[in-house]
């Protein structure tokens, strides 16, 4: 079965077709390498003896797209591609909103213009803003969102809803993600931020491999175990089954769906540190600095629902995910740049 999975070449895109394959599905990749190397095809094929079609194509780009939905015979679609940095989503938001809505538009429409039924999107616990109630479950009051980059994630899933009203043959699951860290345990494939890393545990590997001096901790006066922010970190691969988990759900005709995918547990950025030391028998220095604007106290998933609906759930511990990382970072130390 043919998978088109837009992003396919990023971290989590390419995690996912990893799994595809080694289910059997026939993975095809759209990607215009804005935030990718075309070496990930590589590493994919040494990971599972199979180079997966791609294409390197802009998904907002409608004629290429339409070249690609003629040319193969697809049965869903993975959609990750997006842009995805917070802080760059401030300064550059119409960059934002016409990338992530318009390459979710163009996909939806050709969908329907070739009968394609069933659709796997990317949102966040973003969406969830500051949350009243922990842990967040589906029902969790939605678009309290601080950033464009969020509210991209928000307006596609209102945009979805509403889609899915008049479609009725069309199936959606929006998979809202916690924290994806970790890498493929074959240290092959994992997360090549650009530039500064945003994210806690690409700046952590940074900091334990020498690139960078030390880790800023931003506030430690949050209402949490010991001041620092809680989020809930799921390994990369267990986020990547979860996909595979939702395209079972879509073959039963079950109409838009919305699921957590998250571990349910939260993990301060202390502990993090810690987890990561101990399971790497690293130091990592680091500094308390101020808070990061826009920053929560805490944010964890219940995933209940997915557990029993997908009859999916997380597998890997914190500190698994602690050595996958490194894993990646000690083997590739300039990413895919070698
Ligand atoms: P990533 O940047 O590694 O992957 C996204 C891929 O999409 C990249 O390979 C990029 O080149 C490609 N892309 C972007 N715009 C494109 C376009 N117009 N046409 C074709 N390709 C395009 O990001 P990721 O971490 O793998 O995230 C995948 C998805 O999951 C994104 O939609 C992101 O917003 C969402 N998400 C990520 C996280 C996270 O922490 N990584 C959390 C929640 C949600
Ligand atoms: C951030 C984004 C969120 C996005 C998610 C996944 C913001 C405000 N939110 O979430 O929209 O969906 O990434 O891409 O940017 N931390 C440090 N030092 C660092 C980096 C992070 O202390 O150098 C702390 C943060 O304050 C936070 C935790 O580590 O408490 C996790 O941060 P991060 O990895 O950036 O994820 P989120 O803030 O959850």
């Amino acid at each position: 079965m043919s998978i088109l999975v837009t992003g396919g070449a990023g971290y989590i895109g390419s995690h996912t077709v990893v799994e595809l394959i080694e289910k059997g599905y026939d993975p095809i990749i759209v990607d215009n390498l804005s935030n990718s190397k075309i070496e990930v095809l590589d590493r994919i094929a040494t990971i599972t003896g199979v180079k997966p079609k791609f294409y390197k194509v802009d998904v907002c780009n409608k004629d290429e797209m339409r070249k690609i939905f003629e040319s193969e015979s697809i049965s869903a679609v993975i959609h990750f591609a997006g842009y995805k940095a917070v802080g760059e989503s401030v300064a550059k938001p119409l960059m934002y909103y016409n990338n992530n809505l318009n390459s979710t538009i163009s996909v939806l429409e050709l969908m329907l213009e070739y009968h394609v039924d069933n659709f796997v999107f990317s949102s966040s616990a973003t969406v969830y803003g500051d949350p009243k109630v922990l842990p967040i479950t589906e029902e969790s009051e939605v678009g309290g969102v601080t950033n464009p980059y969020g509210r991209t994630k928000y307006m596609i899933e209102e945009i979805l809803k509403d889609v899915a009203k008049v479609n009725s043959n069309l199936n959606i699951a929006i998979l809202r993600y916690f924290n994806p860290i970790g890498a493929h345990p074959s240290g092959l494939i994992g997360e090549d931020p650009n530039d500064i890393p945003n994210n806690l545990m690409p700046y952590i590997t940074q900091v334990a491999i020498g690139k960078r001096e030390r880790l800023g901790v931003f506030g430690s006066d949050y209402n949490t175990v010991d001041g620092t922010g809680v989020r809930d970190y799921i390994h990369v691969v267990d986020l990547a089954r979860g996909h595979l988990a939702a395209l079972d759900k879509l073959d039963t005709k079950c109409g838009l769906t919305i699921y957590n995918l998250g571990t349910g547990m939260g993990t301060s950025v202390l502990q993090m540190v810690n987890a990561f030391q101990t399971a790497n028998k690293l130091k990592v220095p680091f500094v308390i600095t101020d808070r990061r604007p826009g920053d929560i106290d805490a944010c964890y998933a219940d995933c209940s629902k997915a557990n029993k609906e997908l009859k999916w759930q997380a597998c890997y511990s914190v500190e698994e995910a602690c050595k996958d990382s490194w894993n990646f970072q000690s083997k590739n130390p300039n990413g895919y740049d070698y």
